[in-house]
């Protein structure tokens, strides 16, 4: 099993140079894939960072290389790279898009995501690697091998959606930043940011998704014990649009300006969309302490309690009650 692993991680990396070589080095590659980075305003030495590369429009391009240089069918196929027919023949899962290949923690590649450069709403945004063996999606977080240090130096990481979230905040010098990719945060990744720092920055997009996946993940953090801060762009933007569009210091800045603890942020969220309806508001009142329920150290919860209370205009030792009646079930239940 350790050797077929290796065998797979042998391919991946080599698909991985393979998009790069391709990107860099191919009339194809430098006028689609390197414009459409440059045009987006990424610079040169973070696309090679972070080792981005351009798979070819052809539909047999990695797959025809892959015979010439010895690689077997079946690690191919093993890692999603090759996709095969019921005719029996093969295919690249990845055509024509901007690759982003995402790195286990010791800098090897695992699999990839794939950016079409169409605008049309029909074809996929991104294609994924599928998991295998080595690709196991919720255990990793992208772009956490180039954050390891910079978490553990600023004692705090930053977390969005997006591969290019990721790569324009490290060009605009904040570089403790990982990628849940799209998909809601696990235990998995959790534990692994953990492992670096107990605080939590949640910048998820400015749009509805966001704000729902901002209110979805986050019990998960509070029960680990972390502590979670949240903000949101403005206009449906993302990191990625803000700091192009507006620039690092202006980024940093708004994040300064704008970060709300996570438990505040949730209240105001609800309130806002309880409006004066007093059976939404109670409702409101019992999640908000639900999730300072959830919160492991005792001193913490009671000074969120004390502010709630006055966000939420409800006398402090009725919050009390029910935060207490919530941990009596959770004692019972453990
Ligand atoms: P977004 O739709 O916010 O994309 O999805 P984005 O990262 O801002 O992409 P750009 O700026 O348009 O290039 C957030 C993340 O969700 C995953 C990707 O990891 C993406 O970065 N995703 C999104 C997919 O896996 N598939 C999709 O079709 C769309
Ligand atoms: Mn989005
Ligand atoms: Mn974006
Ligand atoms: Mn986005
Ligand atoms: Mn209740």
């Amino acid at each position: 099993a350790q050797d077929k692993r290796e065998s797979l991680f042998i391919v991946t990396n080599w698909a991985g140079k393979f998009f790069r070589e391709t990107l860099w080095d191919t009339e194809e590659g430098r006028t689609i894939g390197l414009n459409y980075f440059k045009e987006r305003g990424y610079r040169e030495d973070i696309i090679r960072k972070f080792e981005l590369g351009y798979s070819p429009e052809a539909w047999t391009a990695l797959y025809d290389r892959s015979k010439a240089d010895g690689h077997k069918d079946e690690f191919l196929e093993a890692t999603g790279l090759i996709i095969r027919k019921e005719d029996g023949s093969a295919y690249d899962r990845f055509r024509g898009r901007v690759m982003f290949p995402i790195h286990n923690l010791t800098g090897r590649i695992l699999g990839f995501g794939g950016r079409t450069l169409k605008t049309d709403k029909k074809v996929p945004k991104y294609v994924n690697s599928p998991e295998s063996e080595v690709y196991h999606k919720s255990d990793v977080l992208y772009g956490l091998y180039f954050a390891k240090k910079p978490i553990l130096d600023a004692d705090n990481c930053y977390l969005v959606e997006g591969y290019a979230d990721v790569l324009s905040m490290h060009q605009a010098g904040v570089e403790n930043v990982v990628a849940s990719s799209g998909t809601s945060l696990t235990s998995g990744q959790i534990r692994l940011i953990s492992r670096y720092t107990k605080n939590v920055t949640i910048l998820y997009d400015g749009d509805e998704a966001g704000i729902k996946a901002s209110l979805r993940g986050t019990d998960m953090l509070l029960e680990e014990g972390l502590n979670v801060k949240v903000l949101l762009f403005p206009d449906g933007n993302d990191p990625d649009s803000y700091v192009q569009r507006y620039g690092s210091a202006a980024f940093k800045q708004y994040i300064a300006e704008h970060q709300q603890d996570f438990i505040f942020y949730k209240t105001h969220v609800l309130l806002r969309d309880a409006g004066n309806d007093p059976i939404k508001r109670a409702e409101v009142i019992h999640e908000v302490v639900a999730s300072i329920a959830l919160i492991p150290d005792a001193i913490k919860a009671s000074v969120f309690v004390r502010e709630c209370s006055s966000l939420l205009e409800i006398e402090e030792r009725l919050l009390i009650a029910e935060l207490n009646k919530i941990r009596i079930g959770q004692a019972k239940k453990s």
